[in-house]
């Protein structure tokens, strides 16, 4: 895995800003980089499901905190809420009760366009099973959330692309691509906006172990180099021994 090769594109487009200036080597700056700084704050997070006349609570009030440039991973047993966790502190699923706080916005105080906005800006997500949009190229999927947000993004897209090793696969369909391949795209389409938070669901799940290996080292540099707060949900405790913190959930709690 290339550690070196830095994130051009987002430091071309960054001079001056919190994601270029705060750049460090890993561990030995961690202290001064930063480790003391929450980026992301939940307070009694409660989610719960409708099931015909049946409420399931899947998060019972989670408090938790995790540092910027934190890389943290995320297991538990199936069902345990992870995904609800995880789609929770991206934005994507409103909890009924508790908060979330993103570098400290309180994600769910903002207005619908608003919090859009900022996942858009800030979250970058990597879902389960890529959800690439089978219609569109590589390059095109990658362009995605670039355009939403008003800019002129293939460049950038294609940077994103060669940054995960893809360059050479941006005008083949998802359905061309193998899955190591489709997850390489999903993570590009979740770092061209230059975000701070990256959320990853399982991103190993479908892959051998080569391609894990891969994928886990693709998203650990980019959290590296960039102070990336980073997110994993896995099953794989042993590529959880990576981060920086292991969180168990289980009966819809923190352990
Ligand atoms: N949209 C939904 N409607 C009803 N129940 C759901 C929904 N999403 C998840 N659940 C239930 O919530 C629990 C936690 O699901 P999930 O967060 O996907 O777990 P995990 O990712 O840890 O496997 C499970 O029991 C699941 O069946
Ligand atoms: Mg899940």
């Amino acid at each position: 895995m290339n550690s070196t090769k830095a994130l051009d594109f987002l430091a071309a487009r960054n001079h001056g800003s919190d994601l270029h200036t705060r750049t460090c080597t890993m561990p030995a700056d961690r202290a001064t980089c930063g480790m003391n700084d929450v980026m992301i704050e939940t307070v009694d997070l409660h989610r719960s499901y409708r099931i015909g006349r049946k409420s399931i609570e899947v998060l019972h009030g989670i408090d938790l905190k995790i540092h910027r440039g934190e890389r943290v991973f995320l297991c538990g047993p199936s069902g345990a809420g992870k995904t609800t966790l995880l789609y929770t502190l991206a934005g994507l699923e409103r909890p009924e009760r508790g908060s979330v706080h993103i570098d400290g916005t309180d994600l769910y105080a903002l207005g619908r366009r608003e919090q859009a906005r900022f996942r858009n800006q800030r979250i970058g997500y990597i879902f389960q099973n890529y959800h690439l949009l089978p219609e569109l190229t590589a390059l095109e999927n990658v362009a995605v959330p670039g355009a939403i947000a008003g800019k002129d993004t293939m460049e950038l897209a294609m940077k994103a692309l060669e940054r995960v090793g893809l360059g050479d696969r941006s005008d083949h369909l998802p359905a061309e691509l193998s899955g190591g391949e489709q997850q390489r795209v999903a993570i590009a389409r979740a770092i061209v906006n230059e975000p701070k938070v990256l959320f990853a669901d399982e991103p190993t799940g479908n892959l051998d172990s080569k391609n894990s290996a891969e994928i886990m080292g693709i998203l650990l540099d980019l959290a590296t180099e960039h102070q990336v707060t980073l997110v994993v949900v896995t099953h794989d405790q042993n590529l959880a021994k990576a981060g920086d913190r292991t969180l168990i959930i289980k009966d819809g709690s923190i352990h």
